[in-house]
């Protein structure tokens, strides 16, 4: 018996020695098509490689897929549990010709694969084609030698595929096996195909046409081949079962339900735990693909799925979540062909217990009221939709579950009661809304909001994918279209462009229609907390709503807010290291090429502090440890030493960011912990290199810091490193002596102002002995008066000291004049003041030179004036002071 991992491996393998490229799985969530859900087919990833606008290096391709079958065209929720052969996830094997073999050869390799590989014996096996393919009929004729009664010829849509409602599509032929006469059913086409005897395990699509809208279907450049076969059917066949849930590759799981719920595997339970076994394949998968349970799009469809799962474990009898335990049966079974799910292993067994122990909250107490509620009802009446809404609304009850539950009894819920319950809901929100005070502009953001639900975000994952133009505004209007010239505001159904918050910038790009039209984002913006307005000037063409767009993120500058975020959670956790839990976020700032950051904090930073941050910032990022995201309750998060963010709102549920490595500090958890919904680098050493550049006050109590991270900061780095050689090159000394160079000068320096203020005053002053020659006498006092020019103010007292001292005895008077403007001093000897006043004299010449007055001692004065040129005036004006006594 061959287990599931080594079917996988054998028709991968096959296809690969026949000249298939092996490739991988595409995540659950499609990139490249905004019309899906989710990729629920091998082809979708393959779409534009089918319709030529995408070419690949190879025009053969093989792999085992991820499929998804919930929430869309092709949906198989309500049936889990009920039949032996459906699933929400499973894995399609696939083999793939983009225009090189058509029917034939993939007739033959199935044939072959089937018969010889697997070794299936031929009597047991019958295939289908369109009715009007004779072609694939006779092929099958030839080829596997089938006789006429064993190729049945099906007319309607089940053997015409068609990816969606546009897309490739074709006619197609598939092969059946016969479990066996002891199993009920027909064959394909007759009254009872639906039993389990005659099981389809392999579709081969002649890929030929494209549905391009209900009206046109164009051929494709080429005839492609695109075939699938369930992983869990083949191993069914492949292990003697005909119920895909007895495979190993669902058994284990269904065996670890039985084990931690106490209920058997088999029996009265055994529906449960096979939706709780598909469930937990879908959710683990789900949020391995970065979605995750939430009111709106997938992450509803996800939570769906999940309520489900759990209504069956309480339905098993667990007191304690359930979902979350079975997880490492999982990843033990499928975690080496998806590396993913073990990556993601922390998210996923988190995600769910926290979502199963939210619900549990609810979920008993609502079951009764539904309990309370049938009791009323009839036989088989319908349940008030009333009940179901307060169910949704209050408990927690996705519809379907509502749904799933009443089936069971033969009852169904009155959707249309539930309907209007939930547009009254809505209409009160919008009142709520008006009277609010919101600017009138915010208005048509929230109609538009309500209209149209949230933007589904992207971008942790990707940097370019594909979305549908839901929305157009210009000049605050609601248009239909856009064209070349206009400034636009665009919302997509789902965009990978981050919407400006939690201090980070928002992305800017392009989007682009098949048509041509082509709008340059110059930022995104979010408005009511989820819609991701994109705000940009059409470039060229024209966009409608409606339109299928490309949306590409410039990746370089989103590179560089990445860098400059994570870096930014590393310095708030060294900062607080450093200076203190006191530290709290005041403000942040992250761009594509610097980070701001401003912290409360009562004093500078010195130099050391600065330093020892900086350290500690580029030491976690050596340390190169993986960045973790993880969703919890805000409480939780706080318990778990998150950093709360003061003022912001937060959510049921709360994002949160660990990055830094393991920290003794904190008992081995992460360095760093924070809530944040911003774009992070996967592992530290992603940032480079980290540097502070500023550290300035902002306000009282508010320090800001400006770093740089990765590039930006290695070119600052490099800058300064070649200012220093520069310097160094200039003062003729190696870097290193620079400061011991610069000091010694600085000595020189402040020696050489020294002689040259001492030659000044000497020169001034008419240095040394010859000082006497312009002593006067005025009213029998010695009077020498200067004006000088070029003497700095403070030297004028030291000066008229030295004058004084020259003189013996007397006055003497000094006017410097500098930049047009005067500086008066007036000395006089301690034997005249009883004669002289320097404060009275010093009063003179300021009024002369237009000043205020001055002041000082009776032995020395000074004053200033704004007119320098009245400098000779002012001496004259003592002087004829001094004579008038
Ligand atoms: N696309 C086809 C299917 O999903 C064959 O792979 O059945």
């Amino acid at each position: 018996m061959s287990t599931g991992n080594e079917i996988r491996t054998a028709f991968l393998d096959y296809f690969g020695r026949n000249g298939h490229e092996i490739v991988d799985s595409s995540p659950l969530v499609p990139r490249n098509d905004p019309t899906l859900l989710f990729t629920a087919a091998g082809m979708v990833q393959f779409k534009n490689v089918f319709t030529g606008n995408e070419t690949r290096p190879y025009s053969r391709a093989v792999t085992s897929q991820k499929c998804l079958r919930a929430g869309g065209k092709h949906n198989d929720l309500e049936n889990v549990g009920y039949t032996a052969r459906l699933h929400t996830f499973f894995e399609m094997l696939g083999n793939f010709s983009f225009g090189d073999y058509f029917k034939d050869l993939a007739i033959e390799l199935a044939w072959n694969l089937v018969t010889k590989e697997f070794g299936l014996p031929r009597d047991r096996l019958l295939v289908t084609v369109y009715a009007e393919d004779d072609q694939a009929a006779e092929l099958w004729k030839k080829i596997a030698g089938l006789p006429e009664e064993r190729i049945l010829r099906i007319a309607t849509s089940d053997n015409f595929w068609a990816m969606g409602d546009t897309g490739p599509c074709g006619p197609c032929s598939e092969i059946f096996f016969d479990h066996g006469e002891h199993l009920p059913g027909g064959p394909p086409g007759s009254p009872d195909e639906d039993g389990d005897r005659f099981v389809e395990i392999w579709n081969l699509v002649f890929m030929q046409y494209e549905q391009v809208d209900a009206q046109t279907r164009n051929d494709l450049p080429k005839p492609s081949i695109d075939t699938g076969m369930g992983l869990e059917r083949i191993s069914a066949v492949l292990q003697g079962k005909h119920d895909n849930y007895d495979t190993d590759l669902l058994r284990a799981i269904i065996e670890a339900s039985a084990e931690y719920s106490g209920q058997a595997a088999d029996g009265e339970h055994a529906v449960s735990h096979r939706v709780i076994a598909d469930h937990l394949r879908a959710s683990a998968f789900l949020v391995a693909d970065g979605v995750l349970p939430s009111n709106e799009g997938r992450g509803y469809v996800l939570r769906r799925i999940m309520r489900r799962g759990m209504r069956h474990a309480h339905l098993l009898g667990c007191k304690d979540p359930l979902m979350w335990r079975l997880v490492p049966s999982l990843v033990s079974m499928m975690g080496v062909a998806f590396p993913e799910l073990a990556r993601a292993d922390a998210l996923i067994t988190e995600t769910l217990k926290l979502e199963e122990t939210r619900f549990k909250d609810t979920l008993g107490r609502g079951l009764k009221l539904l309990e309370e509620e049938t009791d009323k009802l009839s036989a088989n009446g319908a349940l008030d939709g009333e009940v179901a809404f307060k169910l949704y609304d209050t408990y927690g009850f996705p519809l379907d579950l509502t749904q799933d539950i009443l089936r069971g009894q033969g009852r169904s819920v009155d959707t249309a009661g539930f309907d209007s319950a939930m547009e009254r809901q809505r209409a009160a929100a919008r009142k709520a809304w008006a009277g609010s005070g919101e600017a009138a502009t915010e208005t048509l953001w929230f109609e538009l909001r309500e209209r149209l639900g949230a933007t589904e975000f992207l971008g942790y994952g990707t940097e370019s994918a594909e979305g549908q133009v839901v929305a157009l505004v210009v000049d605050g209007q609601d248009v239909a279209e856009v064209s070349a010239g206009q400034n636009v505001q665009l919302l997509v159904n789902q965009t990978p462009f981050y919407g400006e918050s939690g201090g980070q910038e928002g992305d800017r790009g392009a989007i682009f229609s098949a048509s041509g039209g082509e709008l340059h984002v110059s930022d995104t913006q979010k408005k009511l907390g989820d819609l991701h307005v994109h705000i940009g000037v059409m470039a060229h063409g024209s966009l409608k709503v409606g339109d299928a767009v490309e949306l590409r993120v410039d990746g370089e500058r989103r590179r560089g807010l990445r860098i400059h975020h994570s870096a930014t959670h590393l310095l708030h956790e060294a900062l607080r290291r450093r200076l203190g839990n006191h530290v709290t976020q005041k403000g942040s700032l992250v761009a594509e090429d610097r980070l701001r950051f401003d912290i409360s904090h009562p004093k500078p930073m010195t130099a050391e502090d600065v330093q020892v941050v900086e350290a500690e910032v580029n030491a976690r990022i050596r340390e190169n440890a993986a960045v973790e995201t993880r969703f919890m309750t805000p409480d939780e998060a706080i318990e778990a030493g998150a950093l709360a963010l003061f003022g912001e709102k937060y959510g049921d549920e709360v994002r949160v960011l660990s990055m830094g490595g393991e920290d003794p500090v904190k008992g081995g958890q992460q360095f760093s912990t924070e809530l944040c919904g911003g774009t992070h680098v996967a592992r530290t050493g992603d940032i480079g290199y980290f540097k502070v550049t500023g550290e300035t006050a902002l306000a009282s109590g508010v320090r800001r810091i400006e770093a740089l991270a990765g590039a930006a900061a290695a070119s600052h780095a490099a800058g300064q490193a070649s200012a220093l050689a520069e310097a160094a090159a200039l003062m003729k000394v190696a870097p290193e002596d620079l400061n011991g160079r610069i000091e010694a000068l600085l000595e020189e320096r402040k020696r050489l102002d020294r002689e040259v203020g001492d030659l000044r005053r000497k020169l001034a002053t008419g240095g040394g002995g010859a000082a006497n020659s312009d002593t006067r006498e005025i009213a029998g006092l010695k009077f020498a008066a200067r004006v000088l020019e070029g003497i700095p103010p403070k030297d004028l007292k030291p000066m008229a000291d030295d004058l004084k001292k020259q003189i013996g005895s007397g006055v003497v008077v000094l006017v410097a004049v500098n930049d047009g403007k005067a500086s008066l001093v007036v000395g006089v000897t301690d034997d005249a003041t009883a004669k002289a006043s320097a404060v009275d004299l010093v009063k003179v010449g300021s009024a002369a030179l237009g000043g205020k007055g001055g002041g000082g001692r009776p032995d020395m004065a000074q004053a200033g004036g704004p007119d320098g040129a009245a400098a000779a005036e002012a001496v004259t004006a003592i002087e004829a002071a001094l004579a008038a006594g």
